[in-house]
């Protein structure tokens, strides 16, 4: 059995992944090492079977005997030990939810229902560095696989729903906290159906606008409203999380030639941790919405299409019926107005388990086999 280190596993994306690999029984084929930033010597986490006590996560020396090492620590960590890490000599594979490494030439970025190809081409090139992608990214490639699998999309601009998770633990409390207090604000009046809508309205938007809500996170209130501006801010006019989409897509679809053209507005909402996008595709011809959707359907086993009409959409392409689950919805396909090779598509997915962790261990399921 070949020694996997774990690092980061505590986090909120790493406690989804360890929830992920005790129900698919991952430990029983590695021999697991947890490591701490500040817990070193203390007893590791209930995982069924005996393990060392928690090792340094900053200890070259310790990391060195890993064959594998798996994070959710974080970008920081990374930059700060992986380069030490392979100066020192270490081969090993290591796997990383953290963004610092993914355009790297030599590292791949791992979503194997949609790059498996990409993936065993590296294991025999011998790349050790494997990448989760992100969130919105790889989401989006589940949910449109079919359609890239067959080289149909000429072009595509995604538009973006993004949950409070994305910007980790801390934004998701934050926004229950400010849901709370609007909701504080006006319970009175709330609870007295002769109340007047517009007083309620008018109490809720001074209260947004008061800077009283905890906004600590996120800089401005959340809920009740949006942001449409994710992560840093490019020279391009376009924001990180904006950019990313189209070079992180090409990447995993191993595109080395002409890319293809992803661009769009990366929204966050108060979603609680499934992001939805909205999708412009240009497809390269005519393809029936039927044929579309037996294409999309056929790609993999966690989509499901959903069928372009009311209830089916309201029951099934919801961040509500999507948390927590793998599924990935697709749905509202039809032809745009302006063509037949014009289409809509809105998918919805959970951006810890499909976004985050469940890329990785399937990435060590792969090493391991
Ligand atoms: N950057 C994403 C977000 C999450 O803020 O929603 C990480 O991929």
């Amino acid at each position: 059995k070949q020694t996997v280190g774990l690092v980061g596993w505590r986090g909120m994306v790493g406690s989804v992944l360890m929830q992920r690999m005790r129900e698919e029984s991952d430990f029983d084929h590695i021999d697991p090492v947890f490591f701490s930033t500040s817990q070193t010597g203390q007893a590791g986490p209930d995982i069924g079977k005996d393990i060392p006590v928690l090792q340094d996560a900053n200890d070259i020396e310790s990391l060195k005997k890993m064959d594998i090492i798996i994070t959710c620590q974080g970008g920081d960590y990374t930059k700060a030990v992986y380069p030490q890490l392979r100066e020192a000599g270490w081969n090993g594979y290591w796997i990383d939810a953290a963004s610092s490494l993914r355009m790297e030439k030599d590292a791949i970025i791992v979503l194997d229902p949609v790059n498996q190809h990409v993936i065993k081409q590296g294991l025999k090139d011998g790349v050790k560095t494997y990448v989760g992608g992100n969130c919105t990214v790889s989401l989006m490639l589940l949910a449109l696989g079919g359609l890239f699998e067959k080289g149909h999309i000429e072009w595509m601009s995604s538009m973006t729903y993004q949950a409070a998770s994305g910007g980790g633990a801390r934004h998701m409390r934050e926004l229950l906290t400010q849901f709370g207090l609007l909701n504080a604000e006006v319970a009175s009046e709330l609870a007295d159906p002769a109340s007047a809508i517009l007083d309620i309205d008018r109490k809720v938007a001074e209260k947004m606008r008061s800077g009283t809500l905890p906004t600590d996170q996120f800089g401005v209130p959340l809920a009740g409203s949006l942001i449409p501006y994710i992560d840093s801010q490019l020279d391009n006019g376009q924001s990180r999380e904006e950019w990313k989409a189209q070079a992180e897509c090409n990447k995993i679809l191993g595109i080395n030639g002409k890319p293809i053209p992803v661009d769009g507005l990366c929204v966050r909402i108060g979603a609680m941790r499934c992001h939805s996008q909205a999708y412009t595709i240009k497809l390269n011809k005519d393809i029936p919405v039927a044929d579309i959707e037996g294409l999309l359907a056929e790609h993999n086993q966690w989509v499901n299409v959903v069928p372009n009409d009311k209830q089916a959409t309201m029951e099934q392409l919801t961040p509500t019926v999507t948390t927590g689950t793998l599924n990935i919805p697709v749905g509202r396909i039809r032809k745009l107005n302006m063509g037949p090779e014009y289409i809509s598509a809105f998918s919805v997915g959970d951006q810890l388990l499909w976004g985050a962790a469940e890329p990785l261990r399937r990435m060590l399921r792969i090493l391991i086999e």
